[in-house]
């Protein structure tokens, strides 16, 4: 067309998961929470005033932060609110990174880092991670602007030890954003970082453990300066006065999140091991997904024979993970549907056809 800039010409942009229209599906595809909100965020909903609609909302969602900051242990200056984790990954990215100021993440690890580095026209750095998913040693000599390293890591489910987080952090001349899109799930986080390193920035998100992914909110943790600097790329109004509002009720419902968390975590242990025992190779996961490596080379088969009985898992056609499969973690149901769905593809012989 001619229109674009040559990068936007030439990206393809960021393929989400599928979304199927019907009801009766068991959507594992997207890593989102089977579980529904907490009872204080519809109860937050249902009262949302026209005033909150007719009037802006606050730039920077105040209420929120306090809330944020009082359970992550910060002050609220140190938290800014997104738009969801990918609109604080774009501010990032948008904020650092330009045709002289690369960007650099391990792989394999989240789609939508080279599409953004793509949009913004500057270098996307890429290292492989090590075989047992440990940091790469010459992440911390790329000389990027900023460096992501997503922890726990997506689509492996793989995670790094803070240690080696802050080593990296102190090696780095760039900024280092770390993505905890997943970290609800997982032992540990790097929040105490950010006390000690003044380029380090947390990327949190409330689609997962708080099962409000289509409410669209995630948020930063950093030092004073570099959120006051990330305020000035954002969107003046990045955040909506429902978003701040159900949001905030979402993280003062502790009790309700660490509950729905737990339950996740033993159905993880379930899943891992029922797929182990029907001889796929399935890691430790830290996250809210396994990453499941399927016998032959049979993965698109498989994902395809799932679609058909509408079980979706996520698969990617790309040469260092296309043997295997991305299954989010569903409620007890829905887990063993998936899992007597694969016995029959198996047993049928459905995988090697
Ligand atoms: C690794 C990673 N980071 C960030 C995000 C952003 O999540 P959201 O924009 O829904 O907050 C996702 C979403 O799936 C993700 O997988």
């Amino acid at each position: 067309m001619g229109y674009f800039r040559d990068n936007v010409e030439r990206t393809e942009g960021y393929t989400p998961g599928f979304q199927p229209k019907a009801a009766e599906v068991v959507k594992l595809n997207t890593n989102e929470n089977p579980y529904p909100p907490s009872p204080l965020v519809m109860k937050t909903l249902a009262e949302i005033k026209p005033e909150q609609l007719r009037r802006y909302p606050d730039p920077l969602g105040n209420a929120f932060r306090e809330a944020a900051a009082a359970l992550n242990g910060v002050k609220p200056e140190n938290i800014l609110c997104c738009n969801g984790g990918d609109d604080l990954l774009s501010i990032a990215i948008r904020a650092f990174c330009d045709e002289g100021h690369p960007l650099a993440y391990p792989i394999p690890t989240y789609s939508l880092y080279p599409v953004l580095a793509r949009l913004q026209n500057c270098e996307a750095i890429e290292i492989p991670f090590g075989e047992e998913f440990d940091l790469p040693a010459g992440l911390a000599t790329t000389g990027a602007a900023l460096t992501i390293v997503c922890n726990p890591n997506a689509p492996t489910g793989s995670s790094v030890p803070m240690e080696e987080i802050a080593a990296l952090a102190d090696r780095l001349t760039g900024v280092l954003l770390i993505d905890e899109a997943y970290v609800d799930f997982a032992e540990q986080n790097c929040t105490a970082l950010v006390k000690d390193f003044d380029n380090v920035i947390v990327l949190r998100t409330l689609s997962k453990g708080y099962s409000l992914a289509g409410l669209r909110f995630g948020y930063a943790i950093a030092q004073k300066d570099l959120i006051d600097g990330l305020v000035k790329v954002k969107d003046s109004y990045n955040i909506d006065a429902v978003a701040i509002a159900l949001a905030t009720a979402a993280i003062e419902d502790q009790a309700y999140f660490r509950q729905n968390v737990e339950k996740i975590k033993k159905e993880r242990t379930a899943l891992t091991e029922q797929l182990r025992s029907l001889g796929l190779t399935v890691p430790d996961s830290h996250s809210n997904f396994v990453f499941a490596q399927v016998r032959n080379g049979s993965a698109a088969r498989i994902h395809k024979q799932l679609e058909q009985r509408n079980i979706f898992v996520r698969y990617w056609d790309d040469p260092r993970i296309q043997d295997k499969l991305r299954i989010s973690v569903g409620t007890e149901e829905q887990n063993e549907k998936l899992i007597s769905a694969l016995k029959e593809i198996v047993s049928s012989g459905g995988d090697r056809s």
